[in-house]
């Protein structure tokens, strides 16, 4: 299983690559607007320092509705740096893109994704990744996790190569519960990373040992 941050914050992927267990980023135009980066040429830079910071797949997302100005922006995105994902929503036209792209050998994530329905047309149209936002659903009372289960089976019926990467994840039991289910990667907040670590018999078992080698010195 992939673990991805989802953040523009470099400081925040620099400390996840740190830990020795990040496999790549996905960004979109709200988390980038959070960090303050904003127009063409800032965002472009951007995903460059991102690329240098982790060795694995940085999605970057597309602004344009219409097909044309995708496959524009999209392939200027592709030629930043060969580890871009041109990240796509999920409506008609970017479903003609992930086509386009996937013909011509250029990563991407289909995101936006809602329901087994669309997952289905992105790993029809060859999504290398498709990206069903479980948080979000989650907000609305809908069982996130359950549309996972139901991609992961749709999947693995056909032998779809697309990947699922579990989106809009908020803390560690959707990680958890994403790993049980067999999704390949997940992308989330550090906290949500992180907190995977913690445990208070860690801690607790840990300043027992200190305490105890310490009595030892005396
Ligand atoms: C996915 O790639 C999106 O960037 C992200 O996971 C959305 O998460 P949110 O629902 O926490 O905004």
């Amino acid at each position: 299983m992939k673990f991805f941050i989802d953040t523009a914050n470099l400081n925040q992927i620099q400390e996840a690559q740190d830990l020795g267990i990040l496999d790549g980023v996905t960004t979109n135009p709200s988390l980038m607007a959070k960090e303050g980066i904003t127009g063409k040429h800032n965002i472009t830079n951007h995903y460059k320092l991102i690329c240098t910071i982790v060795n694995g797949d940085v999605s970057a997302e597309v602004i344009s509705t219409d097909f044309n100005g995708m496959i524009e922006e999209g392939e200027v995105l592709a030629a930043l740096n060969p580890q871009i994902v041109v990240k796509l929503p999920m409506t008609k036209e970017g479903l003609k893109a992930t086509k386009y792209f996937s013909s011509k050998k250029i990563k991407t994530n289909v995101t936006l994704v809602f329901s087994v329905g669309q997952a289905l047309l992105a790993a029809k149209a060859g999504a290398t990744y498709v990206s069903p936002f479980i948080g979000r659903l989650d907000d609305i009372s809908t069982d996130g996790l359950n549309l996972i289960k139901a991609i992961k089976l749709i999947y693995s019926n056909y032998n779809f190569e697309t990947k699922i990467l579990a989106a809009s994840v908020r803390h560690t039991m959707h990680i958890v519960n994403c790993a049980k289910i067999g999704a390949d990667v997940i992308t989330g907040p550090l906290s949500a990373i992180e907190g995977l670590l913690k445990h208070p018999l860690t801690d607790s078992g840990l300043a027992k040992f200190l305490e105890d080698y310490n009595k030892g010195k005396l």
